[in-house]
């Protein structure tokens, strides 16, 4: 498959529109926040308000992880480095709301019941699997500033090739975690599925992307 038949923004568009993006990809990962802020004291989640919060966080953070996984596929589909850019932004976004999630459940579902918290994580394998999947995540924010990219070489694609197993660890948690219905794991699943050929069809393992595309 060609990967650089399809065309890109001219160049003197390109710097502009990626901080467009840039500010476009912080606004839509931060507004909801805000707007939760406003809702939840007028009970706009429901009858179960912390159950809705963990199911809103949780689907949120999997998005974000999805897009911070189109990124590299899409700059070079497009033949458009610069778009390379949008992913650190995209993935600390996604651990932000892994955080959030996770400290809903922590504090408002637990109630910082230590015992009771590490009971679930045994006896719940779907915990376990959220629980793995967030510690990739954090490894993966704490080495995605650039002085530690230069300094772990290609050691830090290596490192950072664990978001795949993470994605897949988090689909398995979402579909593990429903107590009835499958249609909607089964989509993020597939999505994600989707994604991993994908970026297997249009980035060569290991990956070789253009110099400008460095995070
Ligand atoms: C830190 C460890 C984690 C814990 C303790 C945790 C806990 C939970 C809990 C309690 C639920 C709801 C189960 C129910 O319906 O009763 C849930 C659902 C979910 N979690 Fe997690 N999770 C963790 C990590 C993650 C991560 C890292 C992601 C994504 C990046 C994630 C994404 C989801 C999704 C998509 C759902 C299903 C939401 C829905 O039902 O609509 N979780 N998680």
């Amino acid at each position: 498959m060609s990967t650089t038949s399809q065309p890109a923004p001219p160049r003197q568009y390109r710097k502009p529109l990626v901080r467009v993006l840039q500010v476009a990809v912080h606004l839509g990962a931060l507004l909801p926040l805000v707007w939760l802020f406003y809702a939840i004291p007028r009970g706009a989640l429901g009858g179960d308000p912390v159950k809705e919060l963990i199911h809103f966080l949780g689907l949120g953070a999997l998005r974000l992880l999805l897009l911070t996984l189109l990124v590299s596929p899409l700059a070079r589909g497009l033949g458009f480095g610069q778009l390379i850019r949008l992913r650190r932004p995209l993935g600390l976004w996604c651990f932000a709301w892994a955080c959030l999630h996770f400290a809903t459940w922590l504090s408002l579902d637990l109630a910082f019941a230590w015992g009771l918290i590490g009971d679930e994580l045994v006896k719940r394998t779907y915990i376990l699997l959220g629980f793995s999947a967030w510690l990739i995540l954090a490894v993966l924010a704490l080495t995605s500033f650039p002085a530690l990219v230069r300094r772990l070489g290609r050691r830090w694609k290596t490192l950072h090739s664990l978001i795949y197993p993470a994605l897949l660890l988090v689909c398995v948690h979402f579909w593990w975690s429903l107590k009835s219905g499958w249609i909607e794991p089964a989509i993020y699943l597939s999505l994600a599925l989707g994604l991993l050929w994908f970026r297997r069809r249009l980035l060569p393992w290991p990956r070789k992307l253009p110099a400008t595309s460095k995070p």
